[in-house]
């Protein structure tokens, strides 16, 4: 039976690599049932009065997946993040990042290479939202850390550790000077760690310190367990050692198998709208969409499909047929044709 995903193409660069990403996924015989939906920009521009619009919220709690473009937020003023609200509203609190290097790509880290995934708790730490002026000049913006969080997100990461044959997980963090709230993230990765020790590795850095060591030797590292901020920051950092936010898609995970697959990029304001946006990362979010639908709905084909679109996508790097961002001449929409032709 044809799997059905929400599509939430978003707005700026979305809707160009959306569109790529669902004509590759179709054309390797994905056969998914779109239910398209608005969130963000795209939706106040067609009438609704909230971001993220209840028909939106009860699609994707109905069919429990996503594929999503990216969704602009605006800086200082005006509606919360369509994406923060989105991750919570749904409790999707486990970000999975995975930044490999790829042939056909090469970037100064390419010997000996990156392979490594960036795990993100997605629900508090500073994106709480909660912040307050105290008085004229003076503002607080609180950083939630609760031990329920902290807790799944380690069980999480180690199970999807071990689930895919990783070895060691590194917990980044700054507890020497947030005490409690770093304090409370580290201990709680420490002891969920129990459970996992004959099966895998663990370490635990200083940010700062980590950040140095992680651009000095990223091919030591394999999975990197961080709350939101550093893991968002971490994400782009890691991003750059494999060719850019063309390259590097994402999921986020739920209870229920829940999930919504989406790069790491944003709306890219810059190139909106101009036929210049990478649509690999999405492509690349795609095919993650197509693998756990495999993996939880128990469907072989679906994996086939998500093989056939990697295989196609490494061959067009490999043939240095790329977008401008990663050094080549394609526009969005080229570069999907010449993955569809690759497949
Ligand atoms: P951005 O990721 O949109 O852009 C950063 C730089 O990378 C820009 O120069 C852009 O042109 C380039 N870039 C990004 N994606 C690209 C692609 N696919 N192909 C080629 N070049 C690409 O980050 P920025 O500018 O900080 O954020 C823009 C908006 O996106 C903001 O409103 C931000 O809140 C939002 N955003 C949304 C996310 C989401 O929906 N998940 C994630 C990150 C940011």
């Amino acid at each position: 039976m044809n799997p059905t995903a929400v599509l939430i193409p978003g707005d700026g660069i979305g809707p160009e690599v959306s569109d790529a990403a669902c004509r590759v996924l179709e054309a390797a015989g994905a056969g998914v049932n779109w239910e398209r939906r608005l969130a963000g920009v795209a939706a106040i521009e067609a009438g609704h009065e909230e971001v993220l619009p209840t028909e939106t919220v009860k699609a994707l709690q109905e069919h429990g997946v996503a594929l999503k473009g990216p969704c602009t937020t605006p800086i200082g003023e005006g509606f919360t993040s369509v994406n923060v609200a989105l991750r919570k509203r749904l409790d999707l609190y486990g970000a999975v990042r995975p930044v490999r290097s790829m042939a056909g790509m090469t970037t100064r880290f390419s010997d000996p290479g990156v392979d490594l995934i960036v795990i993100r708790e997605n629900t508090e730490g500073l994106y709480s939202g909660i912040e307050n002026v105290i008085t004229d000049g003076v503002v607080t913006s609180l950083k939630v850390v609760t031990e329920k969080a902290s807790r799944r997100i380690a069980r999480f990461a180690y199970h999807y550790a071990a689930t895919r044959g990783r070895r060691k997980i590194t917990v980044l963090h700054k507890a020497n000077i947030m005490k409690k709230g770093d304090g409370l993230f580290i201990r709680c990765a420490r002891e969920e760690f129990e459970q996992w020790k004959d099966q895998l590795e663990y370490e635990e850095l200083i940010i700062d310190a980590g950040c140095m060591r992680i651009v000095q030797n990223p091919e030591r590292f394999d999975m990197l367990l961080c709350e939101n901020l550093y893991g968002d920051v971490i994400s782009d950092l890691c991003a750059g050692f494999v060719g850019g936010l063309g390259l590097t898609p994402g999921a986020n995970f739920g209870a229920n198998d829940a999930a919504v697959f989406e790069a790491v990029h944003g709306s890219a304001p810059d190139i909106a709208g101009q036929n210049l946006a990478n649509p690999l990362a999405l492509i690349m979010s795609g095919v993650m969409m197509m693998r756990h639908l495999a993996d939880t709905r128990g469907v072989a084909e679906y994996g086939n499909v998500a093989d056939r679109v990697r295989d196609a996508y490494n061959a067009c790097l490999v043939a240095g047929e790329k977008t401008r961002d990663l050094g080549g001449t394609l526009g969005t929409a080229e570069f999907a044709d010449a993955v569809i032709a690759r497949l």
